[in-house]
């Protein structure tokens, strides 16, 4: 089988590490296609190190743009490369601009597709990812849903006879990086008690009031804000002449995937608008707080393991709560998801 995985943007080389390993294991061929859309060494080339994936057969180089100019470029680039590989699967991962891509480009050339992380919702018709999904999800052959409640929405779009549930591959990365790195030295500039805390969304970043208040926030909590700076973040931030220090807050470049699996291992809490992060604090059994209005990891809501603070009123006091008292429930798999994603491409080959 020969599987041809289209990824871009920081979450998808994590989604794509257990992935690549899984089909390497049972003998498949896989072809990586890394759109370009994130560049930076930190946002990219350090996840591929890290989790030990091997470098892209091709690189599109999109850069930067419009969701308009980055989606359309994208496309243009891999109607030459789908053709040239002509893979059995296209397996596009996530909510990106690259996830849509990847999917139209397919399914427009008849090549089978498969969406991994298929049926999250966040029913927020304002967000690029909540486009992204919808669209990925009606265009795609095959859906590779995380959780029965991914199963659900998908289900009740009409969708429940192209999906399977094969657990969530997030979990897979995240517990073997755990281990990894539980015994190593935390690595951080630090000293004391400290929060995680990461703002990325186009809903917080792009609204510069917005953007201010939520810095005012992380800078009046009671402990540290290690801020991990995404390069949107700091662009807007610089544009608005909003200074991400000062305070609690202390801003550093974003994290390596070891290192901030580690330094939310040793947090009091995390405070976010990452999808990714909701879910691998409450995996981490650290109380998060996330500045959004809904999430689409609903599951990491239950016994108030997440919090949802999308008025900045709550986030002063119960970004350093306490863990509730029953621990985080097993919502996301075994760790195993990998190996069930290639088994279900394996048995909808040629369908
Ligand atoms: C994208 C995804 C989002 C995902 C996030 C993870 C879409 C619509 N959004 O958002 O779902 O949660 O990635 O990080 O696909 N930039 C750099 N260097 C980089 C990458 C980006 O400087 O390596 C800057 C550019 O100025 C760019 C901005 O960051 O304009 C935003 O990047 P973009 O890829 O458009 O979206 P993200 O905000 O990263």
């Amino acid at each position: 089988m020969k599987v041809l995985s289209v990824v871009g943007a920081r979450p998808q080389f994590v989604k794509l590490a257990p992935v690549s390993h899984a089909l390497t294991a049972a003998g498949h061929e896989h072809v990586i296609v890394h759109t370009g859309q994130h560049y930076d060494a930190l946002m990219s080339d350090v996840f591929f190190a890290d989790l030990q994936i091997p470098d892209p057969d091709i690189h599109l180089g999109v850069g930067s743009g419009s969701h308009g100019m980055q989606t359309g470029s994208m496309l243009s680039s891999l109607d030459g490369v789908l053709d040239e590989h002509r893979p059995d699967w296209v397996l596009v991962y996530g909510d990106t601009n690259s996830t849509i891509a990847g999917a139209l480009a397919a399914v427009k050339m008849h090549i089978p597709v498969a969406h991994l992380e298929a049926g999250l919702r966040s029913f927020n018709r304002r967000m690029p990812e909540e486009h992204n999904r919808v669209m990925t999800d009606h265009a795609a052959d095959l859906l590779l849903a995380p959780t029965q409640v991914a199963m659900q929405h998908l289900a009740n779009e009409g969708l429940a006879h192209r999906s399977v549930l094969v657990g969530d591959v997030m979990t897979d990365v995240l517990l073997r990086v755990a281990d990894a790195v539980r015994a190593e030295p935390l690595n951080i500039d630090i000293d004391g008690d400290y929060v995680v805390a990461t703002i990325h969304r186009a809903e917080n970043t792009d609204d510069v009031d917005r953007l201010g208040r939520i810095i005012d926030a992380l800078k009046s909590l009671p402990v540290s804000a290690l801020l991990l700076t995404h390069p949107r973040l700091a662009a807007k931030a610089a544009e608005a002449g909003i200074s991400l220090e000062g305070g609690s807050l202390h801003a550093t470049a974003p994290f390596a995937y070891p290192q901030m699996v580690a330094a939310v291992m040793h947090s009091r809490g995390v405070v976010t608008d990452s999808g990714g992060l909701q879910k691998e604090a409450y995996l981490l059994g650290v109380p998060c707080t996330t500045l959004r209005t809904e999430t689409e990891w609903v599951e990491t809501i239950d016994s108030g393991w997440n919090i949802l603070d999308p008025d900045l009123t709550r986030v002063a006091t119960v970004a350093v709560r306490d863990a509730p008292a029953d621990g985080p429930r097993n919502a996301y798999g075994d760790g195993h998801a990998a190996d069930a994603v290639v088994r279900t491409l394996e048995e909808h080959l040629h369908d």
